[in-house]
């Protein structure tokens, strides 16, 4: 019986018809039971055959609630954010405290590395005595006294969407915008709260290469979201060159404390005023007096935002001073310099996300160790121009071999020329 309601679950998507809510729900409640093979060729007909939005929306609830879903009554407005991931993404380190220092609640759970993109939970381990692992009561209590917590997501979280992308990532079929759409959506859905900001990335240090990619992903998330009753938006914006200067787990919380403590460092300041002006703005809040852009600025840029990092860091056990401790810089730094003189006319985000990587930022296996201590450090960017024998950048290294190593590979990752190129626009489009 269940086998032949498996096969027909199958052939339904196989021959391109749509899923009812109830065919749906019945497939998540009883994933354990099917087969590999079973699930893989549904994923497979759904990569083919894709879903429309009300299948989508199914699923993604479907998953939300196959474990917890978080509430956050009596914390509310409550703002949650997601990345589609980058290179140098330190963006939830700076958006956080910024819309908490602003007012509005935070509870953030957040991830680890995912193939050659960074995390930040692995960011923030960068910082001594840094828990990342609350319980739903310690978040409330935190998020209760100061607006704030940023922690790992739990193995509750929307388990049946871990079970299907363990799947999908053996099975070629992560590659499909209805099942990341509604995976991603899943555990936001899951985290409860009532906004949601999508910041979602194209180019090629991110999961989507092309603009038309990443609008159909926003598009999708955001009626998912606005489907079940969140205020969604979605930001599309370019990652074709690293975010910031720094690439590396505390190379990238330094360059945060920059931030908030006024360091006007242009990409990273944009998209983070933009993503914490149409948060607020979708959130439906009485606006506070001023222009709101001024306002955030002001709160990023002069000690606000600073001050709840702080004490975000200090009530979850971290000790911040520790990431200027001399044995948490890498071992071997290593500058790379221009061999000609021109403009930096591109940065390939990928390769530097592969080469930080490699250096030992990441993981290859979920069980692997990472070392913090390594990256890259820009000292120009796209745009920039250089001199021969400039210095370009430092790679941190944990030894001499590695950095070597880096050296050979990164020369590929920047083109030079002779014409300034024209600015690479940051912010593509907003989806709301
Ligand atoms: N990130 C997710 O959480 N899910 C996907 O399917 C892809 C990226």
């Amino acid at each position: 019986m269940q086998t032949l309601e498996i096969k027909d679950f199958i052939k339904t998507k196989q021959d391109s018809k749509s899923h009812t809510e109830e065919e749906i729900n019945f497939f998540i409640k009883n994933l354990s039971q099917f087969t590999q093979d079973e699930i893989t060729e549904w994923l497979k007909a759904v990569k083919r055959n894709g879903m429309d939005d009300k299948e989508t929306t199914s699923l993604t609830l479907a998953m939300a609630n196959s474990g917890t879903v978080l509430s956050w009554e009596g914390l509310e407005p409550t703002i949650d954010k997601h990345s589609t991931g980058g290179i140098g993404d330190k963006v939830t380190l700076l958006f956080a405290p910024l819309i908490a220092a602003y007012g509005i609640n935070v509870p953030k759970l957040s991830g680890r590395s995912l193939g050659f993109s960074g995390g930040t939970i692995d960011k923030l381990e960068s910082i001594s005595g840094f828990k990342t692992n609350l319980s739903t009561e310690q978040i409330k209590e935190q998020v209760k006294k100061i607006g704030l917590a940023i922690c790992s997501a739990s193995t509750e979280l929307a388990p049946a969407d871990k079970k299907l992308y363990f799947i999908r990532d053996v099975t070629d079929t992560v590659d499909s915008i209805p099942l990341i759409a509604s995976s991603i959506m899943s555990k936001k859905i899951a985290g409860g709260s009532k906004n949601i900001i999508l910041d979602v990335k194209f180019g090629s240090g991110a999961f989507m290469k092309t603009l038309k990619e990443a609008q159909a992903l926003a598009r999708k998330m955001v009626t998912i979201g606005k489907n079940l009753n969140k205020n969604t938006k979605a930001v599309i914006s370019d990652m074709n060159q690293p975010l910031g200067y720094a690439v590396g787990n505390t190379l990238e919380i330094k360059e945060v404390l920059e931030v908030l403590s006024g360091k006007e460092i242009k990409d990273l300041i944009e998209i983070v005023i933009c993503l914490a002006k149409e948060a607020i703005a979708g959130a439906n809040l009485k606006p506070q007096e001023g222009n709101l852009e001024s306002k955030l600025r002001e709160i990023l840029l002069h000690g606000k935002a600073l001050k709840k990092f702080e004490e975000m860091i200090s009530a979850q056990g971290g000790n911040l001073k520790s990431i200027f401790n001399p044995e948490k810089k890498a071992k071997y730094i290593e500058s790379l310099k221009s061999n000609c003189e021109g403009y930096i006319q591109n940065i390939d985000a990928l390769l530097i996300g592969e080469v930080v990587h490699e250096l030992g930022a990441g993981r290859k296996s979920v069980s692997d160790q990472i070392d913090h201590s390594v990256g890259i450090l820009f000292h120009k960017k796209h745009g920039d121009k250089v001199v021969k024998d400039e210095p370009i950048l430092e790679i941190h290294a944990k030894c001499k071999e590695d950095a070597e190593f880096a050296k050979r590979k990164l020369s590929s990752a920047l083109k030079f020329g002779q014409n300034e190129p024209g600015k690479l626009k940051l912010v593509h489009e907003i989806v709301r």
